[in-house]
């Protein structure tokens, strides 16, 4: 099972992934957490060439080839196997935010976009997105708070463009509702992590369990 993770900046993903990771554990998945871009030695490579705050010349278009290179490596390298293996792969944003950021945020052809990740995933989609729903601008406040957080190249966009982002995923979600859920993340940690944990648990494929 395939679930990724999408949200704003400062939306506590990784943390929920952390203690999502602890629950299935607990209940005897085996588990791979990844993220995007990284996950990989190539990935992580084409991470620091996509954050560093000096590459000011980079369009567009350069940055969603490289977000999408991170992709392809990640899909080969850890998910497909993961998934083969029987195992549930958590994954820290994934084809939704190239067509979040980059469709909406900076008015890329989304049919054009959608053509790309099909071609880096081979066609890899999701069984369950969870989007960590906080205001926009809270989220902004929170990373900049964040304890050793970095200030990266990325980070720099606007507010503007963040409220393009947060109306491009309303979209994405509306077109899917089967595939997304939307938890509330102004909460507390473990009150965010509960409405998870009830989604996830609901779709936990029993058989598959059982064969293991
Ligand atoms: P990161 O530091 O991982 O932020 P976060 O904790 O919010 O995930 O940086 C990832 C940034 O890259 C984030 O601003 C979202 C952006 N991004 C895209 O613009 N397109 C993509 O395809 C992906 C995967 C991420």
């Amino acid at each position: 099972m395939f679930i990724t993770f999408e949200g704003p900046e400062g939306s506590g993903k990784t943390t929920q992934i952390r203690l999502l990771a602890e629950w299935l554990g607990k209940q005897g998945w085996g588990v791979v957490t990844t993220r995007e871009p990284g996950g990989t030695r190539i990935g992580n490579g084409i991470r620091s060439l996509l954050l560093d705050v000096d590459h000011t010349e980079m369009t567009p278009r350069t940055e969603t080839l490289l977000f999408n290179a991170a992709r392809a490596q990640i899909v080969h390298e850890v998910i497909r196997p993961a998934l083969q293996a029987g195992q549930i792969v958590l994954c820290d944003r994934f084809a939704d935010s190239t067509l979040a950021y980059q469709g909406y945020g900076y008015g890329q052809d989304r049919a054009e976009l959608g053509r790309l990740i099909r071609y880096a995933t081979g066609g890899l989609t999701p069984d369950l997105t969870l989007y960590l729903d906080v205001h926009p601008e809270v989220g902004l406040v929170r990373k900049q708070s964040g304890a050793g957080q970095e200030w990266n190249r990325l980070d720099a966009r606007t507010v503007a463009f963040h409220r393009a982002v947060q109306t491009g995923y309303a979209e994405l979600i509306a077109a899917e509702p089967e595939r997304w859920r939307v938890v509330e993340s102004d909460l507390p940690e473990q009150a965010v992590h509960q409405a998870i944990v009830a989604v996830v648990a609901a779709r936990l494929p029993v058989e598959a369990k059982e064969r293991r």
